[in-house]
């Protein structure tokens, strides 16, 4: 293989993600492939520096326009500084969230033009698309009820049920029209139910992978 693989992870607040992505490292530094995990918004100093701002709770005034921007700014960043460079030598790279997380958020959620939000990524990522999304669906409903128990919510997850339905039904579109590149992964089960058919969608794409 001449270069990495890209895998994303993807779902409403309370989804699950982060479990699985353990899960998923551990199996893949099992196999031998060196393995980056990364987040978003986040994962380089600048990008961290932007996160903090978009998820304080305390900026209720911040305006849509200045959402999207700041979440692109961050993600330029990780692409150029982390994702980018990996994959170009041979590691794996898994990252918490990334443009799918976009048009489901900023997209559906926001209401914000799906084609500006286009040209902004193509801006942001340079073509830099990921191999593999797993989208964890959960309805927002038990995520939400599931993060209940944590301490106060950031800025996105202090908005509305409804607009945490309207990201939900974003992912759901967002996985039909990518078939081939967003796997569906029922997460209202148990840890080992979920793994169990991650790691077979993962599985099958290591071996596509290793025939090319
Ligand atoms: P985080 O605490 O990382 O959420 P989680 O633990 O559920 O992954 O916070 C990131 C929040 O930012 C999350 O609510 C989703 C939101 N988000 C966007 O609105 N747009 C984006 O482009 C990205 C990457 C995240």
């Amino acid at each position: 293989m001449k270069r990495g693989l890209f895998i994303t992870v993807e779902g409403t607040d309370g989804c699950g993600k982060s479990t699985q992505i353990r899960k998923i490292s551990d199996h893949l530094a099992s196999l031998g492939c060196k393995v980056v995990v990364t987040r978003e918004p986040g994962g380089t100093r600048i990008s961290e520096s932007i996160r903090s701002i978009i998820l304080d709770p305390a900026y209720t005034e911040m305006h849509s326009k200045t959402e999207l921007l700041l979440y692109s700014a961050a993600r330029a960043q990780l692409v150029e500084q982390v994702i980018k460079p990996a994959i170009a030598n041979c590691e794996t790279v898994i990252c918490d969230r990334y443009v799918d997380s976009f048009y489901a958020y900023q997209g559906y959620g926001r209401g914000l033009d799906m084609d500006m939000l286009k040209r902004i990524t193509s801006i942001a990522i340079d073509n830099m698309m990921p191999d593999i999304t797993f989208f964890f669906d959960l309805d927002p409903e038990t995520g939400l009820r599931r993060r209940m128990d944590s301490a106060n919510g950031d800025r996105i997850e202090n908005e509305q049920l409804d607009f945490h339905r309207r990201v939900y039904y974003g992912y759901k579109q967002l996985a039909k029209e990518n078939p081939d590149r967003i796997k569906t992964i029922d997460a209202s089960r148990s840890v080992e139910e979920v793994w169990k058919d991650v790691r077979r969608q993962l599985d099958s794409v290591l071996g596509f992978v290793r025939e090319i």
